[in-house]
């Protein structure tokens, strides 16, 4: 049998994965286009961070396929993925606390082959909004500039996709703003794809152009913000008890 087309330049599809026999994501498809950011949103424990781990390699799922370009990567290292361009940050923006920007900048620089330049360094903390002093320990960062850090020695492998766990988790209104400015700029200028997990589903419709909702591990509607924020099923997900609670 010949394999759908994949749409877009990053997804996956069927995808299953269950700890200790209780199923946690159950036939997960989605996938994300150049220029776009996609939404993925979900009360707590929806699997929306699983999902992502199995996006990222770091988990395997029992069943399923996730695909770049044309690639099938199902079976592709978290490094392999990483090197294909796939970038992704985590909910918690966890910095070596004792290392200088500077030392962690460098030291992201290192891990790439060929090592990159402190020009790389200057441009990627440039797109990430991230203008302070160097010299500042890690350690003494607020959430945002932390944030901004890590995306910063991403952004200089020059992603091609990039996969966000919550990363308005524990910022200020305005300073979402700005994450919403640095994301969509991103997105348009170097034509990459953005998957954006975000539990407050209000907050993304001044981001998502496409949203995808899960609850209890199933994709239960897509579409705009707009359209999925009306959506009966996703009030239920949010607002009632799971009938088989
Ligand atoms: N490594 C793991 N081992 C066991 N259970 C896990 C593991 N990772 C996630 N889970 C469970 O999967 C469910 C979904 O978690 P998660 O993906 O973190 O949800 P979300 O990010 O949507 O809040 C939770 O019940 C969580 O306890
Ligand atoms: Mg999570």
């Amino acid at each position: 049998m010949n394999s759908p087309k994949n749409e877009g330049i990053f997804g996956c599809r069927g995808i299953d994965i269950s700890f200790g026999g209780r199923p946690v994501l159950k036939n997960i498809g989605l996938s994300v286009t150049n220029h776009e950011v996609l939404g993925l949103v979900g009360p707590n424990g929806a699997g929306k961070t699983s999902l992502f781990e199995v996006l990222c390699g770091r988990y395997t799922a029992g069943a399923g396929q996730v695909w770049f370009g044309d690639e099938d990567i199902t079976q592709t290292s978290v490094h392999d993925r990483a090197r294909k361009g796939l970038a992704r940050t985590y909910q918690s923006p966890v910095v070596p606390s004792a290392m200088r920007v500077a030392e962690v900048l460098r030291a992201a620089r290192f891990s790439h082959k060929p090592y990159l330049t402190r020009f790389d360094a200057e441009w990627s903390c440039h797109l990430a909004h991230l203008h302070i002093d160097w010299d500042i320990s890690a350690g003494a960062l607020d959430t945002f500039d932390r944030r901004k850090l890590l995306l910063a020695c991403l952004l200089m492998r020059k992603p091609k996709v990039l996969l966000l766990d919550e990363p308005a988790s524990g910022l200020i209104n305005s300073e979402i703003d700005e994450l919403d400015l640095i994301i969509r700029r991103l997105v348009d200028e170097f034509a990459i794809g953005a998957i954006l997990i975000e539990h407050r589903l209000e907050l993304l419709s001044a981001i998502a152009d496409r949203t995808v909702v899960l609850d209890q591990g199933k994709v239960i509607a897509t579409g705009t913000p707009r359209e999925v924020f009306d959506d009966p099923r996703v009030y239920a997900a949010y607002f009632e008890e799971p009938v088989d609670a």
